[in-house]
């Protein structure tokens, strides 16, 4: 059982680095099966979903070496283009191993995350791009057989910017023959990223963070080494955590330029921010000012930091409204702020909520990975002590929030560890 115990009511102060970006790694070590030999990325987090993801890599074949930050593929034996099925329930965006898997060897297996059926949410953006690169796709026995000879160039056009479907065509076009122009194409920076690692690595791209991307496709690959950026949505979480508690921190190794929306966001509720080089200075006097936020994909205010902005408007004061465009249903967080005293109304995909302050320490569930995070925040302008179940979640994507919320001078402790750290 893992918890996370939390007195609130303290506020932070210090500097910690921010852990290399969940969101950017993913995609890379899946690029990097894309060639027949080594690709090393440094400042990798090691959080659960890259270890995950290193088991699927390795149950292909590929050898993975990770030595504190750095992580080694070799993918010079890969051997199976089948994704083992306990992989993609554990995590969904394995569906990213599609587009390379096919790039470099024509055919590749996997499943739905979640067992719907074909042709429907949430991977048919994915599907559809594949397809208009050449490659059959049939559904036998719960699986996705997909396959091709050499994928071809073509024009895909996204209705939604969809990230993992981006980065999907993006990968299977780098070895397709000829050129491929992906318009609609998401714009965030983690887009930005895996393209320079893989024009690193000798493809063809250009408009990477535009909306139109082109492909010239290239026939071999060389091997690489890259830096994985700091994690934003890690950042922002952190921001949002001495919002509710009062202080002030100093995060390194972020990538402030990524952060604007949010950013500005944080400064309308009150945070005063210094964003210069590789670093952010925020500080928090007083309790956050209501404000009326929607998400969207980037570069507006990111889906992922909807549930931490929550937890800070509910300890805040006055009344604001927060809209979720890019999910649906992602308000599960609000339940579990209910529960410490917030008062927040849920309708459609907005949520009225009214500032209180103190919110009161009391047992909460992690509903997901981010609004896990966000649950410390909000135990951050809480009364008491708060423990959080179901940090599974968490680990899929802090390297160590416990850590890093002490080095914050928080007052948490993790459920094995014995004493704790003021
Ligand atoms: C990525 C991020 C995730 C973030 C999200 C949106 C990674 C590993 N994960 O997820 O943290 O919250 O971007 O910024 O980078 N959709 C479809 N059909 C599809 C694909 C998506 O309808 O084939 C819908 C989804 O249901 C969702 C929306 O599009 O409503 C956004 O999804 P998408 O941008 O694809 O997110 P992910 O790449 O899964």
């Amino acid at each position: 059982m893992s918890e996370i115990r939390i007195r609130g009511l303290c506020p932070l102060k210090g500097e910690i680095a921010i852990q290399g970006s969940k969101n950017a790694a993913l995609p890379m070590m899946a690029a990097s099966v894309l060639h027949k030999g080594t690709t090393v990325l440094t400042h990798v987090p090691r959080i659960q979903d890259v270890f995950c993801m290193m088991g699927i890599l390795e149950s292909m074949g590929c050898r993975c070496r990770l030595e504190g930050h750095q992580l080694e593929i070799d993918a010079a034996d890969l051997t199976s283009v089948s994704i083992p099925e306990h992989y993609i329930k554990a995590m969904r965006s394995s569906i990213i191993l599609l587009g390379p898997l096919l790039g470099r060897f024509g055919e590749a297996v996997t499943s739905y995350p979640g067992g719907c059926s074909i042709g429907r949410r949430p991977i048919d953006l994915h599907l559809e791009a594949l397809r208009r690169l050449g490659a059959g796709i049939r559904e036998e026995d719960g699986k996705i057989l997909a396959s091709a000879g050499r994928l071809v160039g073509a024009e895909i056009r996204f209705g939604f910017p969809s990230v993992g479907a981006t980065e999907n065509a993006l990968m299977a076009a780098v070895l397709a023959e000829g050129t491929t122009v992906i318009r609609g194409a998401a714009r965030e920076p983690e887009i930005q990223e895996l393209s320079h690692m893989l024009n690193g690595m000798g493809a063809r791209i250009r408009g990477a963070g535009t909306d139109v991307i082109q492909v010239e496709g290239v026939k071999t690959l060389r091997d690489t080494q890259v830096r994985v950026s700091g994690d934003r949505i890690a950042a922002g979480t952190y921001i949002a955590c001495v919002m509710a508690a009062g202080g002030r921190i100093c995060l390194r190794q972020t990538e402030p330029e990524s952060m604007t929306a949010v950013l500005s966001a944080f400064s309308r509720m009150g945070a005063r921010i210094q964003a210069g080089g590789e670093t952010v200075t925020a500080s928090m006097d007083g309790r956050p000012a209501a404000i009326d936020l929607r998400t969207s994909p980037y570069p507006g205010f990111p889906t992922d930091l909807q549930s931490p902005a929550l937890a800070v408007l509910a300890s805040g004061r006055g009344t604001s409204c927060l809209e979720e465009t890019v999910f649906e249903g992602r308000f599960a967080t609000a339940r579990e702020l209910v529960k410490m005293g917030a008062r927040i109304r849920v309708e459609g995909n907005r949520a009225m909520v009214e500032g209180r302050f103190p919110l009161t320490g009391t047992r909460v569930e992690a509903p997901d990975l981010r609004g896990g995070a966000a649950l410390a925040a909000a135990a951050m302008a809480a009364e008491g002590e708060t423990v959080i179940g179901q940090c599974r979640h968490i680990f899929r994507g802090y390297e160590d929030i416990c850590r890093d919320l002490a080095a914050l001078g928080a007052s948490i402790q993790r459920e094995s560890e014995a004493t704790w750290v003021e």
